[in-house]
């Protein structure tokens, strides 16, 4: 029985998640990537969706997520703002599409917000990326951050273990951290880094951080929706708490509508016009 009752008058802006930060009250983000499951969510009360790119994996099933486009992201997007009222959306500019030049980052940028209605945009990376995120900026639209493990660089990374667990790869992350900050970035996703280093991050920027796999001394957390749902099976990382088993729910339904119809006790005259 859920007993979280969100102010539903007031939408969630990248201002009220500083606030947040500032009072202590801890951020909860999940992803979405079609309006039922926003609606659904939204509803529930959660402060922000992210349509992330790993719709590339839970939506089209691929192994990474570096095959989905501009277009792809803009599609799920547009279905996720029309079923929230309250939650701040953030869209994933996909690989490929702001990595190398900044023109180019701030017309995927300007084509996701405009043809969406989306809130504001994530990217990954730091210092690497400054140029791209500050002309997205430069623009009125919002970013967050996201440094640690970046997927859509897995094969720089070579797999998808815990990042920063040496020091120079730590210092960086934290130097990252604040390039980021100083660029004007709303907020910092950080993923799969140890909990002390995400404190210290946390403590040194004053914007929200928000952790997946990062322990609990950050300022909010998201997970993939499938997962802690449990829609998708056989994903088990040590940072996934799963508050429902939906998989098992749905194959149950599934497997009593199947014999119902081959049962022929659906449908009854009831349910026929
Ligand atoms: O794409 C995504 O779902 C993400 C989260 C894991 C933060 O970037």
């Amino acid at each position: 029985m859920s007993i979280y009752q969100p102010e539903r008058a007031k939408k969630v802006t990248t201002h009220q998640l500083q606030a947040m930060k500032m009072r202590g009250e801890k951020i909860a983000m999940l992803t979405a990537y079609d309006y039922s499951m926003a609606k659904i969510l939204d509803a529930a009360g959660i402060d922000v969706l992210l349509v992330g790119d790993s719709a590339s994996n839970v939506m089209a099933g691929h192994e990474t997520t570096l095959p989905i486009t501009l277009e792809h992201m803009i599609y799920h997007a547009s279905g996720v703002v029309r079923g929230v009222e309250r939650a701040l959306i953030v869209v994933d500019i996909p690989f490929g599409s702001y990595q190398g030049n900044s023109r180019e980052a701030l017309t995927s940028a300007i084509r996701i917000m405009k043809e969406s209605g989306a809130h504001a945009v994530k990217m990954e990376g730091g210092e690497e990326i400054k140029q791209s995120v500050e002309r997205v900026l430069s623009a009125g639209v919002p970013v967050m951050g996201h440094l640690g493990l970046m997927p859509q660089s897995i094969y720089k990374f070579g797999t998808y273990n815990v990042r920063a667990r040496e020091d120079v790869e730590a210092q960086k992350l934290i130097q990252d951290a604040q390039v980021l900050e100083q660029c004007g970035c709303f907020a910092i996703v950080l993923e799969k880094i140890p909990a002390t280093l995400a404190k210290i991050v946390t403590e040194t920027v004053k914007i929200p951080v928000i952790g997946i796999g990062a322990g609990p001394h950050v300022d909010g957390q998201v997970l993939v929706t499938h997962d802690m749902l449990g829609i998708t099976k056989n994903f088990a990382p040590r940072f996934l708490r799963r508050y429902a088993e939906l998989h098992e729910i749905m194959t149950a339904g599934v497997q009593d509508y199947i014999q119902d119809i081959k049962n022929k006790t659906f449908p009854t005259e009831k349910e026929s016009y």
